[in-house]
């Protein structure tokens, strides 16, 4: 998706990037005391001050919704791309000439996270984190290091390890506050779905086939790493946005979004989109972590994920799941499960304003030992069919949520169980899709995980991309 194709006007700017700021951030101790505003800090309204990284694409919808709430301050506004900063704080002109007012133009701005929380110290008590994948990790971590409460989006993490370092610091910060991004977890449908599987509606579930459509020309995927490099635009901070992440030169089309399919920085169609679709059946199934991973794909690349793929995902036995464990069976790139074989039609009536459910960009399938249910991703009740025929069900009241204000209330109270999405949930979830994900690197192979360690017992090139070596001069304790 080019720049061009959002809201924002270009102008240019520059602004420095604060030296030795990540060594500060680095010695502060998870254990740190309660955010600021848990220990009345500055701002005597006590209103939520969040400082907003990211706030192009995706971080655009996460800004707006969490400023509409009427207790929350923004503080300051982090972007590596001073074009995405400039689309909040200076006016802008549309094509017919009309002017559009800034939303928030006397905001301080920087363009990097590690200076606007050094710069503001005791003067936030919260981060909401848009940003490219592979810098969840360090920008959260960061943030509850000293204390702050984190909204963070989707996948959590890009690697196991951050994944699960990210739920573990959250677990033991009793006054932090986390979310993650999954905001389609508010939906009634979802709820709905939810509801079924707690109630055990399909017995215990023996196989979950998922899939998606993407990448489908939204980004790309399946291709060599690029050769030479081009002129970096004033206007964006390379090295920024590199962050962790190995060097390598600037080529147009990196930033903004097509990113997502590139292994140093993204986590792929499977983990971008199995966050939206597999959230409530992980979280109903209390899945741990895996046990294997099976990549077959289709135009594989060291540089980038695949353009389509099929990745087989198994687990150990727990309470809701049959005897002999769960598998997960993930599609992507225009794959998809057999439904023939599942005994399912591919599609069927029903779904809201009387839409016909086809199988389209996504879904998900649980195959239980008393039925089968396909739950999908909005916009239809879960729908459960024993030998192939739908069974009747009820669906119950459900109140939506705003999964934003969800957090925002949270931290205003200090109850952090209250976040339906929180760190220790998404951090479990978003491992598996990292495994899953990364299994790609060693293809055709049954990868097994040892997850005391987080690696793949039999795969060092897959490893290196689930516990990564963060690049010199950015590491943050706890990663
Ligand atoms: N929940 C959802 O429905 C949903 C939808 C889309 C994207 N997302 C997630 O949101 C995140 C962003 O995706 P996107 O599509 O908006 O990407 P994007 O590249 O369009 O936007 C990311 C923004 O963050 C900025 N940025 C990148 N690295 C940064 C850094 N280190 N510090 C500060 N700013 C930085 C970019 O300049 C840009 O403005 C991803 O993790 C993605 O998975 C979630």
């Amino acid at each position: 998706m080019s720049i061009t194709r959002r809201r924002f006007v270009l102008t240019s700017l520059a602004t420095p990037i604060a030296a030795g700021i990540a060594s500060q951030i680095a010695t502060q101790s998870a254990t740190a005391t309660a955010p600021a505003f848990l220990r009345g800090g500055l701002n005597q309204s006590s209103k939520l001050r969040v400082i907003k990284v990211g706030v192009g694409g995706m971080g655009n919808a996460d800004l707006s919704e969490i400023m509409k709430h009427k207790m929350v301050e923004i503080v300051a506004l982090v972007d590596i791309d001073q074009r995405q900063l400039d689309g909040w704080t200076k006016d802008s002109t549309n094509e017919k000439g009309e002017t559009k007012k800034a939303a928030l133009p006397n905001v301080p701005t920087f363009r990097d996270w590690r200076e606007a929380y050094a710069k503001l110290g005791n003067g936030f008590d919260a981060v909401c984190c848009s940003t490219a994948d592979h810098m969840h990790a360090p920008i959260s971590m960061a943030a509850m290091n000293l204390g702050k409460h984190v909204y963070c989006q989707k996948p959590l993490a890009q690697g196991a390890w951050e994944n699960r370092q990210l739920a573990a610091v959250a677990a033991r910060m009793p006054n932090v506050v986390t979310q993650m991004g999954t905001q389609r977890i508010a939906t009634k449908w979802r709820q709905y779905g939810g509801q079924l599987l707690r109630e055990g509606a399909i017995g215990p579930v023996k196989e979950i086939h998922a899939w998606t459509n993407r990448p489908a020309g939204w980004w790309p995927q399946g291709n060599p790493r690029p050769t030479g490099s081009d002129p970096i635009p004033a206007e964006l901070s390379w090295d920024l946005f590199l962050g962790t992440s190995a060097d390598r030169p600037y080529k147009d089309g990196y930033t903004p979004f097509n990113w997502r399919g590139t292994i140093d920085w993204g986590t792929g169609a499977f983990g971008d989109m199995g966050c939206h679709m597999l959230d409530v059946p992980f979280y109903e199934l209390d899945l741990g972590a895996p046990i294997s991973a099976l990549c077959t794909p289709v135009k594989a690349s060291s540089d980038q994920f695949p353009e389509s793929e099929s990745v087989v995902v198994k687990y150990a036995p727990n309470k809701m799941t049959s005897k002999n464990g769960l598998t997960l069976n993930w599609f992507d790139g225009g794959q998809f499960p057999d439904f023939k074989a599942l005994g399912l039609p591919e599609g069927w009536e029903g779904g809201e304003d009387g839409k016909k459910v086809v199988k389209g960009d996504g879904g998900v399938i649980l195959v239980g030992e008393k039925g089968t249910m396909w739950f999908p991703i909005e916009h239809a009740w879960a729908r459960i069919f024993a030998d192939g025929k739908p069974v009747e069900l009820k669906p119950g009241e459900f109140s939506q949520t705003n999964h934003w204000h969800n957090w925002v209330d949270a931290c205003l109270a200090g109850k952090k169980d209250a976040c339906v999405s929180r760190f220790e949930k998404g951090g479990k979830m978003c491992e598996s899709l990292s495994i899953g994900a990364m299994s790609c690197l060693e293809p055709g192979k049954v990868l097994e995980y040892d997850a005391a360690k987080c690696v793949f017992k039999n795969s060092a090139v897959a490893s290196a991309a689930l516990k990564r070596t963060y690049r010199k001069g950015w590491e943050v304790t706890n990663l």
